[in-house]
């Protein structure tokens, strides 16, 4: 994981503590508890398998304190009263124990190390009455645990206040995005050498430092015709033939995530290379008007225009941008949402919610998938990630309704081997505009 700056956490993690008890207390008392007991996971193991599926911490509990390789391990929080996490650190000569927190976390947290998750429900003792369990569903089976599990209401609070973060929530993800650019930066240069799918990956993880367990998602490196893939799976281990290459692919710093997508192209390929930049000071312009204040809907619909535009300027579409609008001709060229939220999960919670109570905002009918639907805020932190894509099936699709003949399919074909482009920058809400974690860290 990537490492942090010890006074950037020693100044900010306090405040951030506060601010997580402080918003606790609120949901606790709104929902009727009087503490809440949050568990970490416990090791799975495979089917018929002696060894465990990579663990992943339960991330509202990795909110209190970094417990990303402790299954097991619990918090219990009483307003009013210090936190008390139970450390699992299993003594085993056959794997290094997980280290317990240090500084700043064990200043403000009372921490008990025990050796197995048995020990934990001794070390608590009883619980208040009305407890609410967060975690999985195992874990408290294993701890024969019953009371209220994952309370609707409960949850609903805690997500909703969730997209807003700290100064140390936004420190992690700097650092984030730090060790996922110098993974960026790698990628792009084995990739003007002629390196395969499978090399680059294991050079972004090389330049990243960070394992595959590790990073927030696994990355997604599609080079040519894979770039297509909306979420490319695989790696191919031949050297790349191909003149484009997709890679999104993020980091983690103490549970936090950047999701970082850039397009390269090979130079003598600049009939693409035009359409990229294109899409990217496209990308810049959305970028610019993410504030206060703006829906996030509303800018969904304005990279559709964007795209309409860019389609129409590059001689894919032979209709004026407005008429591609109104026969709907961007959507097979851009099918995913413009961003989401991002924080402790790569899509962040809370992306729907009206309100704390859970209240549901209405998706515009034009667009029913999109995973942000909130007015942003200051302290919201999300991606702004348009993309153009040449997808068989959807092409398939087009090329049988009316609407074919506003295609000029000679220039579809002509880039349909490179794929498609995706240009995805992590931006935090500020008072008045926004900052952008990513161009920063670029240094562009
Ligand atoms: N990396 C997945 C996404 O961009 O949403
Ligand atoms: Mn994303
Ligand atoms: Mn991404």
């Amino acid at each position: 994981m990537a490492a942090m700056d010890k006074q950037i956490l020693a100044t900010t993690y306090p405040r951030h503590l506060e601010t997580v008890r402080q918003r606790y207390d609120d949901a606790l008392a709104a929902c009727g508890y009087d503490a809440v007991l949050i568990g970490a996971g416990i090791d799975r193991l495979q089917f018929m398998d002696d060894h465990h599926a990579p663990f992943r911490a339960n991330p509202q509990l990795t909110q209190w304190l970094p417990l990303t390789a402790h299954p097991g391990s619990c918090l219990l929080y009483r307003p009013g009263q210090r936190p008390v996490a139970i450390v699992v650190r299993p003594e085993s000569y056959w794997e290094e124990p997980p280290e317990a927190p240090g500084a700043p976390w064990a200043d403000a947290t009372d921490i008990r190390v025990v050796a197995t998750p048995d020990d934990v429900p001794k070390s608590f003792g009883s619980l208040p009455a009305s407890t609410a369990l967060l975690g999985p569903a195992e874990q408290w089976d294993a701890m024969k645990l019953t009371g209220d599990r994952n309370p609707k209401p409960l949850v609903n609070h805690l997500h909703f206040q969730r997209a807003c973060k700290t100064d140390y929530e936004i420190a992690c993800m700097r650092s984030a995005t730090a060790a996922a650019v110098a993974g960026h930066r790698a990628v792009a240069d084995a990739f003007a050498a002629g390196d395969s799918e499978f090399g680059m990956l294991l050079i972004f993880q090389q330049a990243s430092g960070q394992t595959a367990t590790e990073l927030p998602y696994p990355p997604i490196i599609g080079a040519g015709r894979h770039a297509a893939v909306l979420h490319y799976q695989h790696r191919r281990q031949q050297r790349n033939p191909a003149g484009s290459l997709l890679i999104d692919a993020g980091c983690n710093t103490l549970g936090y995530a950047s999701d970082i997508t850039r397009t390269h192209v090979l130079r003598g390929h600049d009939t693409f290379a035009e359409l990229r930049d294109d899409l990217d000071a496209r990308q810049q312009a959305l970028c610019a008007r993410v504030q206060p204040g703006v829906a996030f809907a509303e800018l969904h619909h304005a990279a559709h225009e964007a795209i309409a535009g860019v389609l129409c300027r590059h001689g894919v579409l032979t209709c004026n941008a407005e008429t591609a609008m109104e026969r709907g001709l961007t959507n097979t060229f851009f099918p995913h949402g413009l961003g989401h939220l991002l924080g402790l999960q790569v899509h962040d919670v809370g992306g729907w919610q009206a309100d704390a109570a859970g209240q549901q905002l209405e998706a515009p009918a034009a667009y029913p998938r999109l995973r942000l639907l909130r007015t942003l805020e200051p302290g919201f932190t999300l991606t702004v990630e348009p993309g153009i894509y040449f997808i068989d099936s959807l092409l398939e699709e087009l090329r049988a309704q009316a609407a074919a003949a506003d295609v000029n399919w000679d220039r579809v074909a002509e880039f349909h081997p490179y794929g498609g482009i995706r240009i995805e920058d992590n931006l935090l809400v500020t008072a008045n505009g926004n900052e952008n974690l990513t161009r920063a860290a670029f240094g562009s």
